[in-house]
């Protein structure tokens, strides 16, 4: 319980330094302002629109996205991705193509900065079953717990550009799903998220998507407006300088950073498990040695899930210190 607790701290910590960053790269009321045009689709606080005339089916409607509460590495990533034709809509591709670098970086600001919705509620047992997808995944299917790239409350990861899905509307979350089972969406790096789409039933999408309805993003987000420009002024002097990052402090980032992976939860990644010897002696003789493993962390593995620093915002040699770490569970 109490490690619970501590886990927890570190995450939120980190999360909260992570949306510093953000912030000093965007002006938030810039965005804010340049926002307006967005609000006829998205909602004027970018909480989204479950009923949007659908110009593909006439008669029909489709689900415009909340941004509000989004972590700013997607929405960027996103932005880009629409400017640059990787990923297509016929509605926002033309609103993306008019913005420019500063625009798009002042626009994730402002949304990242404004609360997600609330929980809503739906079917108690369609919930409990999505709720066990999510932080369990399925070892017999080979579906990944989702857990491990959208994170324990769904709030994403802002360095990695991965989506918080909390908060979101249900009738948008489906979709993509589905987008990314036909192939219609193929912008995931390492086709990360078509691999995990196309294990799932489409029971399976109903119900977890039930699940993150029910969460929702309001709680599960960073960043009560007032104190983000306040944790971005002391993140620099924060303790723990770089340099002497020690053992005691690997095992900590560890839990932090890697664990959603290389822990029990995600064995259909195939990431090497903590504790488990077999699994790190190969890998210790391909990259030559700690210092070799240490590297390969910080460049990333391509065409897999572990993207450079594992997605983290740790130093070179706090990934060194989780390196040791791993190698002493090991008995290496
Ligand atoms: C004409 C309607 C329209 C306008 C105006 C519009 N969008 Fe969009 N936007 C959409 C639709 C529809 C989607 C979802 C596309 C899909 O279904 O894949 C979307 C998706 C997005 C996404 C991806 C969200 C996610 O969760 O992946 C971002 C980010 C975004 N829009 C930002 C903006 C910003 C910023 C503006 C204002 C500069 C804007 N949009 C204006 C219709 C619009
Ligand atoms: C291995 C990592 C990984 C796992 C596991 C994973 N996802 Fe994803 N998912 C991603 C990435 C990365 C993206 C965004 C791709 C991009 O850059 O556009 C994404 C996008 C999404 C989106 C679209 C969000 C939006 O705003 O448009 C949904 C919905 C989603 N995932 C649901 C799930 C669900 C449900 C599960 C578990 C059954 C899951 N994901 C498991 C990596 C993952
Ligand atoms: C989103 C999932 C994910 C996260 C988070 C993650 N990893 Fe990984 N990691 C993987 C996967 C999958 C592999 C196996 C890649 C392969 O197939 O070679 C891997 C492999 C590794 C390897 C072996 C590299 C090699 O060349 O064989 C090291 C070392 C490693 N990770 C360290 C870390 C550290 C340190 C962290 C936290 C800072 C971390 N990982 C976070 C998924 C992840």
């Amino acid at each position: 319980m109490k490690k619970a607790v501590w886990t927890q701290t570190l995450v939120a910590a980190s999360v909260l330094a992570m949306s510093g960053t953000v912030m000093a790269a965007g002006d938030v009321d810039a965005g804010k302002a340049k926002a307006a045009v967005c609000g006829a689709c998205h909602g004027v606080t970018g909480q989204g629109n479950p009923a949007f005339p659908d110009p593909m089916n006439p008669g029909k409607t489709k689900a415009v996205p909340a941004l509000a509460g989004q972590n700013g590495g997607y929405l960027t990533k996103q932005m880009q991705d629409f400017k640059s034709g990787a990923r297509k809509d016929i509605l926002m591709t033309g609103q993306a193509l008019g913005l420019s670098d500063v625009d798009i970086a002042n626009l994730a600001a402002y949304y990242a900065t404004v609360a997600g919705a609330e929980g809503v509620t739906v079917d108690a047992d369609e919930a409990a079953r999505g709720k066990s997808l999510y932080q369990g995944g399925d070892m017999a299917r080979g579906v990944t717990a989702c857990m491990a790239c959208h994170g324990p409350e769904a709030s994403g990861n802002d360095m990695a550009k991965w989506p918080g899905l909390s908060g979101q509307l249900g009738g948008y979350t489906t979709a993509q799903i589905e987008a990314f089972r036909s192939g219609d969406r193929y912008n995931d790096p390492n086709k990360m998220m078509r691999d995990v789409a196309n294990r799932l039933t489409d029971g399976d999408v109903a119900a977890v998507t039930a699940y993150l309805q029910s969460i929702g993003g309001a709680a599960a987000k960073p960043a009560p407006v007032a104190t983000v420009p306040a944790v971005a002024e002391v993140a620099p002097a924060a303790p723990a300088p770089v340099a002497s990052a020690s053992s005691a402090d690997g095992a900590a980032l560890f839990q932090a950073s890697c664990f959603a992976c290389h822990g029990p939860a995600a064995p259909a990644l195939q990431a090497p498990q903590v504790g488990v010897k077999d699994n790190w002696v190969p890998r210790l003789e391909k990259t030559g040695g700690r210092d070799g493993m240490v590297a390969s962390a910080i460049t990333g593995v391509a065409g897999t899930a572990m993207a450079p620093r594992g997605g983290s915002a740790l130093s070179d040699a706090e990934i060194g210190a989780v390196v040791d770490y791993v190698l002493a569970q090991a008995g290496l």
